[in-house]
């Protein structure tokens, strides 16, 4: 669905250029849970707005279903955040003067959705919040209104950028759980970049990162389902 070819992105900061990427390569497949994994500054997020298209690669192809992202004029590029991808970022970014429900319709009617934004925020079990404003609600429940407000825009891609990392750990597995399904029962491919290790065995793909490269890409035959013990 989504295939990185030697992705290189440079960073000039004043007379010094910064590596962020340098030579990465890997696909990303509907019905999966990717995960990204690496230290601080591995170029995890570099990677995530890269296939948002939210950055441009300085060197490298990626394509979408064939067609090479990278190609495309600011016009398309927009189209293709607009309507492929859903993003959803450590804090949230709601709109603090709209409820759980506004924020969400907000994004449907970007994207023409007529399904009811009701009907998101309780595939999140938000059903009984939807009139609270996001000060009203926990950093969880923040967060699920994100992921609703997401999939507001029908992604075929949804990135997620350490969506639990402000997030206590029974919050945070309830998060995976969350995102776990979506990539096992919709055709969205869902992409997230945590720090935490543990979220290794629920994903189906791996990627790690160091120092900007690949260090490794696995496969789980049997990842573990959130709610299962092992
Ligand atoms: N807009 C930018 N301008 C200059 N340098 C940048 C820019 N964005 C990222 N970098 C640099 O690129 C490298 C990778 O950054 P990136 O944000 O992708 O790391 P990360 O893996 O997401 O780290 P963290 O886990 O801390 O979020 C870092 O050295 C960073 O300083
Ligand atoms: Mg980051």
């Amino acid at each position: 669905m989504i295939k990185f070819s030697n992705i290189n992105k440079e960073y000039q900061v004043g007379n010094q250029v910064v590596k962020a990427l340098s030579q990465v390569n890997f696909e990303i497949e509907p019905h999966q849970l990717t995960v990204i994994l690496g230290p601080s500054g591995s170029g995890k997020s570099t990677l995530l707005n890269i296939l948002g298209g939210m950055d441009r690669p300085t060197k490298g192809d990626i394509s979408f279903n064939d067609r090479q992202i990278n190609k495309l004029n600011d016009h398309d590029l927009t189209s293709y955040r607009r309507e492929v991808v859903g993003f959803v970022f450590q804090f949230y970014n709601l709109i603090p003067s709209l409820t759980a429900l506004e924020n969400v319709a907000i994004a449907a009617q970007l994207n023409n959705n007529d399904d009811l934004s009701e009907n998101y925020l309780k595939s999140v079990g938000l059903e009984e919040r939807m009139n609270n404003f996001p000060n009203q609600l926990s950093g969880g429940e923040m967060q699920r209104v994100s992921i609703a407000r997401a999939l507001a825009k029908k992604p075929k891609l949804l990135l997620c950028d350490e969506p639990t990392g402000a997030l206590d750990s029974t919050t945070s597995m309830k998060i995976l759980g969350i995102l776990q399904n979506i990539a096992n029962t919709t055709d969205t491919a869902v992409v997230m970049v945590t720090h935490n290790p543990e979220f290794e065995r629920y994903g189906n793909r791996i990627i790690r990162l160091k120092d900007g490269e690949i260090e490794s890409i696995n496969d789980n035959e049997q990842p573990l389902l959130v709610g299962e013990t092992g």
